[in-house]
C-alpha cells in the first residue's frame, strides 16, 4: 500500500486541546506542546487544579506561552458537549483517564470508568469530529494501554452490574480496549478527510493515578513508584504523535515508543 505522509509542519501555531492535561502524562504532554508553540487549551473539572497546570505550563518554557483552560466534567455527557468553542481544533487529545477501586455512577447513571475513560473520548472526539475536519490536517491521539490486552468488551453488560473484580482493574481494561477500538473504526471512517486518529501505550508512569482510591491503592503506587517512568517519558509518544511529521505517516496506529506496537492483532496502521 503507497503510503501518504499527511503534510505536518509541527504544533506551533496551531490549536490543541487535551483532556486530562491537569495532571501526569497530560500535564507533561501539554507542557512540552505549549513550548514547542502550541496553542494549548485544557479541559479540567477544577479551577484550583486547572490555575496549578497553567503555571507549571508557563514555567516550563523560557518563552512566553499561549495556554487556556475550557472548564468540563467528562464523566457529564452535557458538559462535554459544551466544549465546542473554538472555530478551528488541529489537535484533540482525548488523555484524561481513571480507575475506580469500587463501581461508581456516572451523572449520566452510567458506569464511571466507562462513562469517563470511553464515552467521553467518543462523545467529545464526535462533538468536535466537522472542526477537527475543517481544520485538517487534523490530528485526534488517544491515550490507551497495554491493560486492554487482556480484556474483552462486556456486550452484556456494558454497566458492570454483573460483578466488580480486581478492585477495578478488569473494568479499567475494557475501557481502554474500548479506546483501540474507538481509534481503529474512527481512523477508518476518516480516510481520506486529512485527519488522522491513533492511539498509544504510554508505559508504567509515576502520575496521580490511581490515588482517588484510598489509602491502600495510595501506597501500592507509592511503593511500585521507583520502578515506574516520569510523566515527561511517558508523553513522549503522546507529544511525537502530536507534533512530528512522521507521524503523519500513521492512522489507526497503536503505539508505544513512537513506533507501532502490538495491540494483540487489533490495529493496522491504515493510510492517513
Ligand atoms: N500512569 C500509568 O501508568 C498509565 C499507564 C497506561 C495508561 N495510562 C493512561 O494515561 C492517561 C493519563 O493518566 P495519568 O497516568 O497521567 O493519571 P493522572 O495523573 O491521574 O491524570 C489523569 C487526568 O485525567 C483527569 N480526569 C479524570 N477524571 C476526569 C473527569 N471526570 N473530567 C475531567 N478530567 C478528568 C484528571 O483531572 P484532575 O486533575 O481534575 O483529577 C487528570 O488530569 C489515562 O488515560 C490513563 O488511563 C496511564
Amino acid at each position: 500500500m503507497e503510503r501518504v505522509i499527511q503534510k505536518w509542519d509541527g504544533v506551533a501555531g496551531k490549536r490543541v486541546l487535551i483532556t486530562g492535561g491537569t495532571s501526569g502524562i497530560g500535564l507533561a504532554a501539554a507542557t512540552e506542546l505549549a513550548r514547542r508553540g502550541g496553542q494549548v487549551t485544557l479541559i479540567a473539572r477544577t479551577e484550583s487544579r486547572a490555575a496549578r497546570a497553567v503555571r507549571t505550563i508557563v514555567d516550563g518554557s523560557p518563552k512566553p506561552v499561549s495556554v487556556d483552560v475550557l472548564f468540563g466534567d467528562l464523566a457529564s455527557q452535557a458538559s462535554i458537549r459544551r466544549l465546542a468553542k473554538y472555530p478551528r481544533i488541529e489537535v484533540l487529545i482525548n488523555n484524561a483517564g481513571a480507575i475506580y477501586r469500587q463501581r461508581r455512577l456516572s451523572p449520566d447513571g452510567l458506569e464511571l470508568t466507562w462513562a469517563v475513560n470511553h464515552l467521553a473520548t467518543f462523545l467529545l472526539t464526535t462533538v468536535l469530529l466537522d472542526r477537527l475536519k475543517e481544520s485538517a490536517p487534523a490530528r485526534i491521539i488517544t491515550t490507551s494501554s497495554d491493560a486492554h490486552k487482556s480484556a474483552r468488551i462486556p456486550f452484556d453488560d456494558l454497566q458492570a452490574e454483573g460483578g466488580w473484580a480486581g478492585m477495578g482493574f478488569r473494568r479499567y481494561g475494557e475501557t481502554k480496549l474500548a479506546n483501540v477500538l474507538f481509534t481503529v473504526e474512527l481512523a477508518r471512517q476518516l480516510q481520506g478527510t486529512g485527519v488522522t486518529a491513533n492511539c498509544f501505550h504510554p508505559g508504567f508512569v509515576a502520575s496521580g493515578f490511581n490515588r482517588n482510591n484510598g489509602p491502600l491503592m495510595r501506597v501500592g503506587m507509592m511503593l511500585s513508584r521507583p520502578f515506574a517512568r516520569s510523566s515527561r517519558k511517558g508523553a513522549q509518544t503522546l507529544v511525537w504523535l502530536a507534533d512530528s511529521q512522521e507521524a503523519g505517516a500513521f492512522n489507526g496506529g497503536y503505539l508505544a515508543g513512537q513506533r507501532t506496537a502490538d495491540s494483540g492483532g487489533l490495529t493496522r496502521p491504515l493510510r492517513a
